[in-house]
């Protein structure tokens, strides 16, 4: 069966507030758009950032792009009226901010139902001490099938604010946060994208980390400016060699001598039939960002 795959290397945020990223996002190389109505738009900006996005993202354009918005939460005096906006504007995902157990994503759910909306899903801010604790229970929200739960975004700058831990190259403190978000995505099939990294005119602290990310298991990483987009798409789509390795064990799997067989050597090292699923979907991920384009 052919794999659904949606390359998702680069998920770039943009305030909501600003009509040129909003625009200048039509031709940016992004896998990933998120309009932000929480953090990057101010106060008394909130209204009109709504509304932007909402006319920006109904009027389309964006092409093979995933457009993601991102609300204010519900307890905050613009949550409702987002959640409402964002609804009507049908992205391809609403992002739900500090999410803290899986209560937050049922009361998002529920407003999907009134609304009859199969194509949008559900993303997660993971970015506070509770959702740390609570990562597999708000995971498992997704196995009920009124709930579209479909990634996590792991919101680091707000993790270190709410637990004093520090943001220092190597994240060595973030890592049992990093690593216990990924297993609880993955153990129920969701995308998990890696948080951002602040300095934006620093590309080889950027590239470090996201390497970090890809090797963590992140589907990509969330990015704050355009001139991050090239670095994400590169250190997380499947390198040329990652791509040679993966065809020598399909076609090693393939040969007729090997129908029955559970291990086989392949260029000197052992594959199982658990790495040819492994190849299956390298090839199906480099497939994807080719048809993408990018
Ligand atoms: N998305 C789309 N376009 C962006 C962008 C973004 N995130 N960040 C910058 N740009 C555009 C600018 O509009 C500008 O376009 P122009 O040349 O057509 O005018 C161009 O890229 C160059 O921008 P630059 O001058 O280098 O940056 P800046 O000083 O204008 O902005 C930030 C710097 C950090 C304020 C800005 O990048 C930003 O707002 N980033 C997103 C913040 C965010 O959404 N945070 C929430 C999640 S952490
Ligand atoms: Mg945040």
């Amino acid at each position: 069966m052919p794999l659904a795959i949606h390359p998702r290397r680069s998920v770039l945020y943009m305030p909501g507030s600003n009509t040129r990223a909003l625009e200048k996002a039509k031709s940016l190389p992004a896998d990933t758009v998120i309009f932000d109505l929480e953090d990057a738009v101010a106060p008394d900006m909130k209204e009109t950032a709504r509304e932007q996005v909402r006319s920006a993202v109904q009027f389309g354009g964006y092409d093979k792009t995933e457009v993601v918005i991102r609300m204010n939460g519900l307890e905050t005096d613009w949550g409702e009226e987002d959640l409402f906006a964002a609804i009507a504007a049908r992205p391809n995902a609403i992002l739900v901010p500090k999410v803290n157990r899986a209560d937050d994503v049922r009361r998002i759910a529920a407003a999907f139902s009134a609304s009859d909306l199969e194509d949008v899903a559900i993303w997660a801010m993971m970015e506070t001490p509770l959702a740390m604790l609570n990562a597999g229970e708000i995971a498992a929200a997704s196995q009920d099938a009124d709930i579209p739960l479909a990634a996590f975004v792991l919101g680091t700058n707000d993790l270190a604010k709410e637990t004093g831990a520090r943001l220092a190259p190597g994240r060595e403190v973030l890592l049992p946060w990093l690593m216990t978000c990924v297993a609880a995505a993955r153990a129920h099939g969701l995308a998990v994208i890696d948080g951002v990294f602040n300095d934006f005119n620093d590309e080889t602290g950027l590239r470090m980390e996201c390497e970090q990310g890809r090797d963590c298991g992140m589907d990509g990483k969330t990015l704050i400016h355009p001139n991050q987009i090239a670095t994400a798409n590169g250190v997380f789509a499947p390198s040329e060699d990652d791509v040679a390795s993966a065809r020598a064990i399909i076609d090693a799997f393939a040969l007729p001598e090997n129908a029955d067989k559970g291990a086989i050597t392949v260029n000197g090292r052992m594959a199982e039939r658990l790495h040819l699923e492994m190849a299956e979907k390298t090839i199906a991920v480099a497939a994807a960002i080719a048809a993408a384009g990018r």
